[in-house]
């Protein structure tokens, strides 16, 4: 039985993802998104007694909660600290060469999200940081007191696809000149003077994503790690990604079809009503998989 009350954050579309990727005694899976261990428990659960899972984060505290998480089932599972674009790499160090499966559920994990200290949260007042990786050089400090009017609209326009960009940047610009900027609250406020509230949507939902986004590389690395993964798969292995915004899935989509291998999700599959109402961070997840010939 899954241990739903130790997870930290709740995992989306375990169901679907177990069986769209198989899951299956002796087999061998790599989840490249660790972070709190969710989706590796149910497959390890489901591919018990002889199973086996590689685990990737590049967020040394998800790999700390994860192991925890895990615990049960010590000795079928190894965790890596890393980032998935360097996945080739990473897996060198295993001994494993090819898998059954191998799971990209993308984006920030609540644990990461709802730690003010992490600064991700437009909710929470801390610091502006927004690293997934604590070693990463450049935090959302430094992008909103010293970046340029244009790379500010730019990040805002191309990455969260906002269509306030340039009044967001300007705002930022203006602020700034009298007082540095230090905290998500301080910042979600200066949006907030400017863009008005979308239904439930907070105003600087877009703008925070965005900084997220290219703080982290995040659709670099993506696109590098797909192409990667296909190559660690095994023949009839399958890839499953879970992505949460249209820059990310059209990514995938367009890797799916140009990869040439046989796509097992006609159409994407998106969470239950049911599991949006108990879990508002699924509402806009889509599940594609592949399966390598
Ligand atoms: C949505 S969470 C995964 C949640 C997980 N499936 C679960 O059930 O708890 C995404 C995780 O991927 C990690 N991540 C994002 N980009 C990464 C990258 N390039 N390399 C390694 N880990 C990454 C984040 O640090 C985060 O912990």
């Amino acid at each position: 039985m899954l241990l739903e009350s130790k997870l930290l954050h709740k995992p989306v579309m375990v169901e679907e993802v177990i069986k769209l990727m198989d899951v299956k005694p002796g087999g061998f899976y790599l989840d490249c998104t660790l972070g709190g261990g969710g989706h590796s428990l149910a497959i390890l659960e489901h591919s018990s007694p002889d199973g086996y899972l590689v685990g990737i984060d590049r967020d040394p505290i998800a790999i700390a909660k994860a192991e925890e998480v895990l615990s049960q089932y010590k000795g079928r599972f190894t965790l890596i600290l890393g980032n998935f674009a360097y996945l080739s790499e990473l897996i060198s160090k295993t001994g494993i060469d090819r898998f059954d499966g191998i799971l990209f559920d993308l984006g920030l994990s609540s644990i990461q999200l709802e730690d003010p200290e992490r600064g991700f949260s437009f909710n929470r007042d801390g610091p502006l940081d927004m690293r997934m990786d604590p070693n990463i050089p450049l935090t959302a400090h430094q992008i909103v007191n010293t970046f340029s009017l244009d790379k500010l609209e730019g990040i805002f326009r191309d990455l969260g696809e906002e269509s306030f960009a340039h009044k967001i940047a300007k705002a930022i610009v203006e602020y700034r000149k009298k007082k540095e900027i230090s905290s998500t609250k301080e910042l979600a406020e200066i949006i907030s003077s400017i863009v008005k509230r979308r239904g439930r949507i907070h105003p600087a939902t877009k703008a925070f994503m965005a900084l997220r986004i290219f703080i982290n590389s995040e659709l670099e690395n993506l696109k590098k790690a797909l192409t990667q993964a296909l190559s660690l798969l095994k023949p009839k292995g399958r890839l499953c990604v879970i992505s949460y915004h249209s820059l990310e899935d059209r990514i995938v989509k367009n890797f799916f079809r140009e990869s040439g291998e046989r796509i097992i999700t006609a159409s994407v599959i998106k969470p239950s009503r049911e599991e949006i109402l108990n879990n508002r961070r699924a509402r806009s997840a889509k599940l594609r998989g592949l399966e390598k010939l």
